[in-house]
């Protein structure tokens, strides 16, 4: 059995690698993997896959940075060539990026069966790129693995057949479990490099943030306020600092921490010690509820609401006061606790490859 894995963006490299590692238990199974390249400086990929301990990819597609549409595009003709010369008998795509859904209609049109891990996740914002990506993948995709019961209700909702469904649990956490004694073994270099002591720990990424000149003002100005009662450390996204360095704003810098994006396990150590997480990723919501982090996030939906009903998270939205007062409310030791949802276990790669396996009858 030959399963292709595609994976494009730094999100992706975590979910793939438990996956990857699950099956190279299987002596029946051969695997490939191939990089688009939508992400592609060394500190947003190559050291993912360094610490991650995912192979070399057999094929990389050098895609880069474009428009939605040529990214898409270049993404779908190139992967063309490639599935036709390999003829996997799965492709395996993961979350919601735009190499998710092109990997996904480029095999379907080739009649090659598709997995998709993080399968039924929904924010029910369609100017969202990510929820068109998660809705058109879901539609076309034949095994759907979902991390939570929220993924399969919204699933069932939209009609998909529940025979293609399976609740596996958070493949993410997979590799956060694994890797955490890792990530826990440079905190000392790390606080010494940073000067650490009381901190929070903030990403910022998404174009409904970052894009707009005044709603960017707003957040970092938000953030400097907060650095006077609290340290930040942020690690930034290379669109964020694009958009400061467009809109003239590296001005307000100074006092928020910027650091160059980290590495996954010195991010995750900064996550586990942070007295607060400030966010608009997806991921880092459910690792800081697993982590018990409180986390707030910057949105107005989540697309991961058992981060909000059972563990940590709480949405602020854009509102600038509501952020201030929630930091204030973690300081005075009054954060929210939570629980670790059913199945984020660290073996949801194992029951991924278990089914994907016994699909095939391999
Ligand atoms: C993408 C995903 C988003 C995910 C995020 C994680 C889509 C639609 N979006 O957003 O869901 O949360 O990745 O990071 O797929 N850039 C670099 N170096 C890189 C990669 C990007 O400098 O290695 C810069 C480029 O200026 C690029 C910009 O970042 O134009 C945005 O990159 P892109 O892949 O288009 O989207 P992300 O914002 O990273």
């Amino acid at each position: 059995m030959l399963i292709t894995h595609v994976v494009g963006a730094r999100p992706n490299f975590m979910k793939a690698a438990p996956v990857v590692a699950a099956l190279r238990r299987y002596d029946t199974v051969s695997q490939l993997l191939v990089h688009t390249g939508q992400h592609y400086d060394a500190n947003m990929s190559g050291i993912f896959f360094d610490q991650l301990g995912l192979p070399q990819p057999d094929v990389d597609l050098g895609v880069g940075s474009a428009s939605h549409a040529i990214q898409t595009a270049e993404i779908m003709i190139r992967l063309e060539q490639v599935l036709v010369e390999q003829r996997p008998d799965i492709v395996l795509v993961y979350g919601d990026v735009n190499s998710t859904l092109a990997a996904a209609l480029v095999s379907v049109k080739l009649s090659i069966p598709v997995g998709h891990v993080e399968a039924g996740l929904r924010s029910f914002d369609r100017r969202m790129p990510e929820e068109i990506n998660r809705l058109l993948t879901d539609q076309i995709a034949d095994l759907l693995f979902t991390p939570s019961a929220d993924g399969d209700q919204n699933l069932r909702c939209e009609g998909v057949a529940p025979d293609r469904v399976y609740l596996v649990g958070n493949v993410m956490i997979d590799s956060l479990v694994r890797l955490l004694p890792n990530a826990e073994a440079r905190w000392d270099d790390l606080c010494t490099r940073l000067k650490l002591q009381d901190y929070g720990l903030v990403t910022l990424h998404r174009p409904s943030n970052v894009d707009d000149p005044s709603k960017l003002t707003q957040i970092l100005n938000a953030l400097a306020d907060i650095s006077e009662g609290l340290p930040l450390v942020f690690p930034m996204h290379p669109r964020t600092r694009r958009r400061m360095a467009d809109f003239g704003l590296e001005g307000l810098s100074k006092s928020l921490g910027l650091i160059e994006p980290l590495s996954y396990l010195d991010f995750l150590t900064l996550q586990r010690r942070a007295t607060v997480i400030i966010t608009d990723s997806g991921g880092i919501q459910e690792e800081s509820t697993f982590l018990g982090v409180p986390c707030l996030t910057l949105r107005e939906n989540t697309e991961r609401p058992i981060t909000v009903s059972l563990g940590t998270n709480t949405l602020v939205s854009q509102d600038m006061t509501q952020l201030k007062c929630q930091v204030r409310q973690i300081l005075r030791g009054e954060a929210k606790s939570g629980k670790i949802p059913p199945l984020w276990d660290g073996m949801a790669g194992e029951r991924i490859a278990a089914i994907v396996v016994g699909q095939s009858g391999a």
